[in-house]
């Protein structure tokens, strides 16, 4: 049974855009919960400015409260030297660095060119000095909303300076739901090709509804890492009509009645998939916390024994 690792990424990827403020308390007891439930990662919180992301500026109370379970790495966003000052007080297992791929983007996202960016992340890189493992997620790796196609070689190219810098790992984002899967398969076959040695990650968001052909796509290619979000909240707050990441749940249920190893306990990630509508206050979009799994049956009508 091929392991398969997930990183839940809704504390941050899905509250950063909720238009209330999640209480830190919450933030911490769902944090809390998804450790137990086997997650090999949770992306915690991100560093960024509370200006730029005023939903999450509570991010060293977060990491100062969460239980630290072993087994589970608890990463967070950095987006830059002041983020890793920070996030390293806090003693994060793992800095998540983050670029777009396409310039418009980058330039909405972080209000720089794409080569700032590149400088901005490498200084981090120097400054954090091997002392915490770095991933880098490159975003709108599959097509920017704005520019559109953002050619698979200039994913590749940044991909290559980061291993060259010495990442731990790259996460693929399909930051807008733009991905197809003939174009994830291109994609994850190149890639470990090229970087044998990298931690490969996809982060795939379900905004036109291939989310899960695309988890489907890169697992057959060999991808074993994946981003996801409780419930398939998320998006990106600079890139227009996005929408959820997509579902943990929704990947882990297909995946494991596939036979994949998740490392899961699914019904206990399906009762907090069940709680986080109370928690954002409204209601989410993933499909097998209503459904249930498709291994749990229902009773027969009385009358369909009459009928045998
Ligand atoms: N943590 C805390 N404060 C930060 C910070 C960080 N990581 N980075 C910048 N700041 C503060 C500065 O201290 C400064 O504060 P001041 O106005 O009180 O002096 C202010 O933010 C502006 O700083 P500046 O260096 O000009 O940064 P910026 O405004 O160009 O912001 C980013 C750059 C990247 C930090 C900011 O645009 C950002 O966080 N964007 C959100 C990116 C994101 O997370 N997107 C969603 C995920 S893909
Ligand atoms: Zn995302």
């Amino acid at each position: 049974m091929t392991r398969i690792y997930f990183n839940d990424v809704v504390t941050r990827d899905g509250f950063q855009i909720e238009p209330n403020f999640i209480p830190t308390a919450d933030k911490v007891r769902l944090i809390d919960e998804m450790s137990q439930c086997g997650f090999a990662k949770i992306e915690v919180t991100s560093f960024t400015s509370p200006k730029a992301i005023p939903m999450l500026r509570d991010a060293e109370e977060v990491m100062g409260k969460i239980q630290r379970f072993p087994g589970v790495e608890y990463t967070v966003l950095v987006p830059n030297l002041r983020g890793a000052e920070r996030a390293l007080e806090s003693r994060a297992d793992e800095f998540n660095l983050v670029m777009s791929t396409s310039e418009t983007h980058n330039l909405a996202n972080l209000r720089m060119t794409r080569e700032k960016s590149f400088a901005g992340l490498a200084e981090v890189i120097q400054f954090v000095d091997g002392k915490t493992p770095i991933n880098v997620s490159l975003s709108t790796s599959f097509g920017c909303p704005m520019e559109g196609d953002v050619p698979q070689t200039v994913v590749e190219e940044f991909a290559k300076r980061f291993a060259d810098l010495g990442v731990r790992g790259i996460t693929i984002c399909d930051t807008t739901g733009m991905a197809n899967p003939a174009q994830v398969s291109a994609m994850s076959e190149s890639l470990q090709k090229l970087f044998p040695h990298l931690q490969l990650t996809m982060h795939f968001h379900n905004t036109r509804g291939m989310g899960l052909a695309n988890v489907l796509a890169a697992v057959q290619s060999g991808i074993t890492r994946f981003d996801g979000s409780l419930g398939g909240l998320g998006g990106c707050p600079y890139a227009p009509g996005a929408s959820g990441n997509i579902s943990s749940e929704d990947a882990i249920h297909m995946l494991d009645a596939m036979g994949y190893n998740t490392g899961i306990d699914i019904p206990k990630l399906l009762i907090l998939a069940r709680e986080l509508p109370t928690i954002v206050g409204h209601t989410v979009p993933g499909q097998v916390a209503k459904a249930g799994r498709s291994c749990d049956l229902h009773p027969a009508p009385e009358y369909v024994a009459d009928l045998r």
